[in-house]
């Protein structure tokens, strides 16, 4: 694991005493996409559109303190100063913090569980999220806590993965045993209820289907890798091992094929909530 420079104590935090990556579950979450630290840029083709196409959602202006929730190496830091006035990255892998760290744009590197987040309530301005949430066991006290930090009028903007993503890896791995390869999406519908019991916030909703083309299913599961998201939840690791297990595998996948190659579905929503006063 990586020191994280530039990681300081700012008045919006409760306190300093960050427990996260104490569960096994969130340390291997926190483990594999750290090592994913150096090579996830390169591979994030699906996370730069989707957080590009959040991202602007969001009002510009100069204005105020925004938190990037889940803020992996900070690709997208550069933009941030065009829709607040300074900006705090928070994310449970302290080594794509130290990766963010080393632009220096952030006010603050937190290293955090988004359900357990260190920061004041009421104390931020607008929140920005990315392709977090699918990680998180527990959406719901992810966005209990985005709700307790928000200030009254606070805005964000929040995209995840739902079920229907990796729809064609999830069937060709049927194919071969009844192991769980691929992580178990919640389905949109659930999600947006779970919103929805959340009083005293304007929720808007928006699905999006990202497809996502591939020469080969070993190209799929390296990009994966790349990105820290060959995990699967409750799981040590993807279970791939053999070749003859991988040539069954691509043989499978090969009904997915199209002209521009084997096509991944991924299923986006974009969450957007404004906080109104009757809580705060
Ligand atoms: C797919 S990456 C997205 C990174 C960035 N937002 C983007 O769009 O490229 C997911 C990030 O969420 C972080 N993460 C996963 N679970 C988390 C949690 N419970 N709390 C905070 N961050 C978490 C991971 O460490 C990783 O950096």
């Amino acid at each position: 694991m990586t020191a994280l420079p530039n990681l300081i104590n700012q008045p919006i935090f409760k306190d300093s005493a960050v427990t996260c990556a104490a569960e096994p579950a969130l340390k291997r979450i926190a483990q594999s996409f750290g090592k994913a630290r150096d090579s996830y840029i390169g591979a994030a083709r699906l996370q730069q559109k989707v957080a590009l196409d959040a991202l602007a959602l969001l009002a510009k202006t100069s204005q105020g303190h925004l938190v990037d929730l889940g803020c992996g190496p900070g690709w997208l830091h550069p933009k941030l100063s065009d829709y607040c006035q300074q900006f705090s990255a928070v994310d449970l892998s302290p080594d794509m913090l130290a990766k963010a760290a080393e632009l220096g744009l952030a006010k603050a590197y937190i290293q955090a569980d988004a359900a357990t987040l260190p920061l004041q309530s009421a104390s931020v301005d607008k929140l920005f999220s990315s392709l977090m949430l699918q990680w998180c066991k527990d959406p719901a006290s992810v966005l209990g806590q985005i709700k307790r930090v928000l200030k009254a009028k606070g805005q964000f903007v929040i995209t995840t993965l739902v079920d229907g993503s990796l729809a064609e890896l999830r069937s060709a791995f049927a194919t071969l045993d009844n192991n769980n390869h691929v992580n178990n999406f919640m389905p949109a519908e659930q999600l947006i209820q779970l919103c929805q019991a959340i009083s005293g916030i304007d929720w808007q909703f928006k699905q999006q289907s990202y497809p996502l083309y591939y020469p080969d299913v070993l190209s799929l599961a390296r990009e994966l890798k790349s990105l820290g998201a060959n995990q699967v939840q409750g799981k040590k690791r993807l279970g791939l091992t053999g070749k003859q297990y991988w040539q069954q595998l691509s043989q499978a996948y090969e009904q997915h094929r199209t002209s521009e190659g084997l096509k991944a579905s991924y299923q986006v929503l974009f969450i957007q909530g404004q906080l109104n006063d009757e809580d705060k």
